[in-house]
Order: structure tokens, then C-alpha cells, then sequence
């Protein structure tokens, strides 16, 4: 079954919605809080290890309900089966979308062309298992007779981020060997790379999709001749493996057969890292704590799956998202970790979230008259505090914000860790109330101020505050809790593209300056540059002569 095909603002929901906006958009979070004492016990999701608390938003009970009228209407509840059972809900490029097959339990049943898939998952997962095993423990070594020291992952976008988001955000739970990802066509960046390797004890996992990307191809071909000048043709097979669909070209790269480690095509680059795309993690952290990962987002699936969507935590996620974006007219939204693990979640989820619902056409074939995919970003707090913040709390901006926080840190520094988030929770109230005049005034007076610099100061020293937040609590941070989070944006992701009426699962909008690419390479190579514009034209000619 397809998709429901709905211009969202034509709903019953979406016409009420827009008359609550008018009633609310005045209304500050201060006084809501003043007004209804049971706000907060209203307003949050005890799940698992998770407490989501989203009392501090823009919203009553009335707009929660119309927005939950919203995702009936738009038939959520069948969009949910539909992509859950593997139906073909990415119809531009004509396949399901099944990363939630791969974190499924043994016995369950997923069927992509009548077929169940799942035997086939567990098969590739075995066979992660024995390869990392045999990497870690040394069983397996390289063309010297040594064991392996050092990987690195080749691959871009999703066949990179996820991989380098989550070995960095399991640091804590990672062995010896030592990772690294070459990702970005600039020959500078493999360079830097290749002269912390040593070939004798690394091992290279190649990791592309379709096998045709240029970055990825490019700077293995790079990685390989540098390989070489230290060893034979035949010792590529113990050094280099890959993660593809597509067999036929990662053959003709040289790899062996066994080395390499299948994926699917309903499995999307950005949704990829519980595949073997994931095989750098495992190398990295064990087999166990990438299970337990997959076991973490397995159990966001049920949870999004059959909770009602009331004390669904992804549902009410994209809920909120929308209602900020098409009826507050917020342009982005910001994610902020309160851990340094998680720095790379922010750039992580830039891919997941923009390069899905960064689309303007309908599934009605139609351009959309609405807002769709928001523009997300974010750095860890308490980093961001001393960076951007500034603009969150007095910039002219609306600024729906994520904080993510843990009970327990990882090493047990208490101290630090009480800091942390004592920050944490200061944040998110500071942005609800904001100091007002009078505030501030109190405060002068103590200082000791003139009262000439106090007027002048005043306004500058004002906080508006009603700036919304989401607080999630989360016990600590492991591989299982991890995988829970993740999860839980993809499935928000997916309420919102099902919402806005778009398709979510492909990609088009990178390919045009590919091709672009292709062609200009095609000319600075011969020196022969025409038919563009007088600015490329411009351009090209100036970088051609200095880089020749
Ligand atoms: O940027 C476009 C894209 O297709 C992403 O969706 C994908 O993750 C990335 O390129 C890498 O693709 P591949 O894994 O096929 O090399």
C-alpha cells in the first residue's frame, strides 16, 4: 500500500490548528505555566530508559489535540504499517524502506517481494561477528604475519557519518584498535590520514553503497596505489573489504569475494549504520555493543509502533516540529547534547533529516504551498553555551531546541558532572522565563550602578525568555540507549515527511551538481572551458591558470 496523498493544509486539523495559532501565538510560556499546575505531569514520556519532558513548548492540551487530529487525519496510524511492513513507500525510486528490518528479532518476518528477509540479515550479521571477532582478537592478520592495529573506514555521507557519529559516541566503550574515516574527496584530508598508517597492520573497509561514488572511489584508488608500494597485488585481499550492493564493481576494485559484505537497496545511505555499513562500529566497539545498539533502536520501533500516539515520544516530536515550522514560521531547529561524545550527532542527523525532507514537491506531483524539511544544527553543551546561544536566547530567531542530558556520566566524576548539568537545566529554564525589566532593574540596584548607565543598560540586559525546548533525560549514555535515539529521530523524520505529504526516501537533490562535477572535471583536465555562464566561466579560467 502506498502512502496516504494529502496536501496537509486542506485538513479539518490544519484549518483549526491555523485558528489556534492566532489564539496561542500571544500567550507566553510563563503564563502557561502560571495558569495550569499539571502542565509538566501533562506535558511528558516516561519510556525505558528515556524521560521526555515537553512542557516547556509553545502548546495546551487544545493544540496537542488538533495536532494529534492532524496525524489521524493524514493516516498515520496506516503510514506507520505501510513502513514498517516493507511496503514501497519510496515510490520515486521504487523500494521499500526497511531499515527497521535490520535491528528486528530473529523470529520475526519481513517480506520484500513475498520474500522474508530477515534469514538473510542475521546471515550478514553473522558474518560482521565472526570477521570483527576475528580482527580484534587477532585471529585474522595482515600480509606480515602481525595483527591489525588500525581501520579505516572509506566511504561518504551515510556511508560515513553514521559509522564515525557512533564510534565517537561510544568512545568509552571502544577497544585497542584505532579508527579513522577518510570521507571528503579533498586530497589533503587522505593524506593527513594515510600518514598515521601503518599498511602492515591496517585494515581498510570500503564502504559505498552503489560502488560509483567519486569521494569514495577516488580516495580508495588513493588508499590502494599507497598500499602497494609497500606490498604485493595479493595482499589487498587480507587488507581492503567492502560494504556494497553492488558486487559486480567492488569485484573489479580487486576485493575478494569473501570480503565483501552485502546490503540492500531498501536499505537508505542515511539509514544504513545497522547494516554492515555499520562494520567499522563493530570492529570498534564488539559485536555485542553493536547488537545492543541495534537492540536499542528495535525497542524505539515497538515503542513507535503500537504506543498510542499521545505517549508516542517520535510522534510527538515531529508534531511539535511542525508546529513551529508551518505555523510559527521557525526556520531551524537546534539538537544539543549535553556530552562530548556526541558532538557528531548534530552533522549526523543533518543528513538524516534535511536530505530526506528537504523536498518541495508532493506526493500529489505537485509543488507544496507549505514549509517542509527543517534546517537542523547543533554542538554540544556546554560548548555551544560559549558559542551560539547568544542567539538563541536574545536574537530575533525562533529556535525550537532538543537538550539531551544523562543521569550518569560514564567515568563517575561527579563534580563535572553535576556542572554539566547544572548548565543543562539552567539552559532550558532560562529560555522559558528570561529575566524581565524589573528583573533586571533589582539587580542594578544591588550592583551599585548610576542610574544613567542603568536606563541605558536596561534593554540590553532583558531576556524575553518562551523560547521552546525539549528536555530529554536519559539514564546514560550506552550503545543500547544510543540506538533508542537514533531511532527515534528516524521516526520522526518519517511523521513529518508522511505529514508534509513528500517523499522522504530518496534523493535527487544531489545529483545535479554531480553531473556538474563530472563535466567541469572533464574540462579543467582538457583546459577547455565553455558554455557556462560568464561567472563560472570567470571561475574556471582563474583556478585553471594558478592550479596548472
Ligand atoms: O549524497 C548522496 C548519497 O547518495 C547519500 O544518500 C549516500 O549516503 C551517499 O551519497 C553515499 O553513497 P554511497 O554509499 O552509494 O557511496
Amino acid at each position: 500500500m502506498s502512502l496516504q496523498n494529502t496536501n496537509p493544509t486542506t485538513t479539518i486539523a490544519w484549518q483549526a490548528l491555523e485558528k489556534h495559532f492566532h489564539e496561542i501565538e500571544n500567550v507566553t510560556m510563563q503564563q502557561m505555566f502560571q495558569d495550569d499546575k499539571l502542565r509538566t505531569q501533562n506535558f511528558h514520556i516516561k519510556w525505558d530508559k528515556f524521560l521526555l519532558d515537553y512542557s516547556k513548548n509553545r502548546i495546551n492540551q487544545k493544540t496537542i489535540n488538533l495536532l494529534l487530529d492532524l496525524a489521524n487525519e493524514i493516516g498515520l496510524k496506516e503510514g506507520v504499517n505501510s513502513y514498517f511492513s516493507g511496503d514501497i513507500i519510496n515510490q520515486t525510486e521504487n523500494r521499500a524502506v526497511l531499515h527497521t528490518a535490520l535491528r528486528a528479532n530473529k523470529n520475526d518476518s519481513v517480506l520484500v517481494d513475498g520474500e522474508n528477509v530477515i534469514p538473510e540479515i542475521f546471515e550478514v550479521k553473522n558474518k560482521i561477528k565472526s570477521f570483527s571477532e576475528d580482527i580484534i582478537s587477532g585471529n585474522k592478520k595482515g600480509f606480515t604475519g602481525k595483527s591489525f592495529t588500525d581501520i579505516v573506514n572509506i566511504g561518504i555521507g551515510g556511508s560515513d557519518l553514521g559509522p564515525a557519529m557512533v564510534v565517537e559516541g561510544l568512545q568509552f566503550y571502544k577497544n585497542h584498535l584505532n579508527t579513522h574515516f577518510v570521507s571528503n574527496v579533498d586530497g589533503d584530508h587522505v593524506s593527513e590520514i594515510i600518514q598515521k598508517l601503518i599498511p602492515e597492520t591496517t585494515l581498510f573497509v570500503i564502504v559505498s553503497k552503489t560502488f560509483t561514488t567519486q569521494e569514495t572511489l577516488t580516495n580508495s584508488e588513493t588508499i590502494r596505489n599507497w598500499f602497494l608500494k609497500f606490498a604485493k597485488q595479493e595482499d589487498v585481499a587480507k587488507h581492503f573489504v567492502a560494504v556494497s550492493t553492488n558486487i559486480k564493481n567492488v569485484t573489479e576494485f580487486g576485493i575478494d569475494k569473501n570480503n565483501i559484505f552485502p546490503m540492500w537497496d531498501w536499505v537508505g545511505g542515511r539509514f544504513s549504520l545497522w547494516s554492515a555499513v555499520g562494520l567499522t562500529i563493530s570492529l570498534a566497539v564488539g559485536f555485542d555493543n553493536f547488537d545492543k545498539l541495534l537492540s536499542g533502536a528495535n525497542k524505539m520501533d515497538t515503542h513507535f509502533k503500537i504506543e498510542s500516539f499521545d505517549k508516542n515520544i517520535p510522534v510527538i516530536l515531529a508534531l511539535l516540529s511542525i508546529w513551529y515550522n508551518n505555523f510559527f514560521g521557525a526556520e531551524s531547529e537546534a539538537i544539543i547534547p549535553y556530552t562530548q561524545y556526541l558532538q557528531k550527532l548534530a552533522p549526523y542527523l543533518q543528513q538524516g533529516i534535511m536530505e530526506s525532507n528537504g523536498k518541495s514537491i508532493g506526493r500529489d506531483g505537485k509543488t507544496v504551498n507549505y514549509q517542509t524539511g527543517t534546517i537542523v544544527w547543533g554542538e554540544p553543551g556546554t560548548n555551544s553555551q560559549h558559542a551560539f546561544f547568544q542567539l538563541i536566547h536574545q536574537g530575533t530567531k525562533l529556535i525550537p531546541t532538543d537538550f539531551i542530558g544523562f543521569s550518569k556520566s560514564l567515568y563517575g566524576n561527579k563534580d563535572h558532572h553535576d556542572k554539566l548539568m547544572s548548565n543543562f537545566f539552567a539552559q532550558t529554564e532560562a529560555l522559558l522565563h528570561g529575566k524581565n525589566s524589573n528583573q533586571v532593574a533589582t539587580e542594578f540596584k544591588e550592583q551599585d550602578i548610576s542610574s544613567e548607565t542603568a536606563k541605558f543598560l536596561l534593554p540590553y540586559k532583558v531576556f524575553e525568555g518562551n523560547k521552546p525546548t525539549n528536555t530529554f533525560l536519559i539514564d546514560s549514555l550506552t550503545p543500547e540507549t544510543l540506538g533508542s535515539l537514533i531511532a527515534m529521530y528516524e521516526h520522526k523524520i518519517f511523521v513529518q515527511g508522511l505529514i508534509w505529504n513528500i517523499f522522504s526516501y530518496d534523493q535527487w537533490g544531489v545529483e545535479l551538481g554531480k553531473q556538474l562535477a563530472n563535466s567541469i572535471l572533464r574540462e579543467i583536465n582538457t583546459q577547455e572551458v565553455k558554455n557556462h555562464d560568464s561567472s563560472t566561466e570567470f571561475l574556471l579560467n582563474h583556478f585553471i591558470k594558478n592550479n596548472h
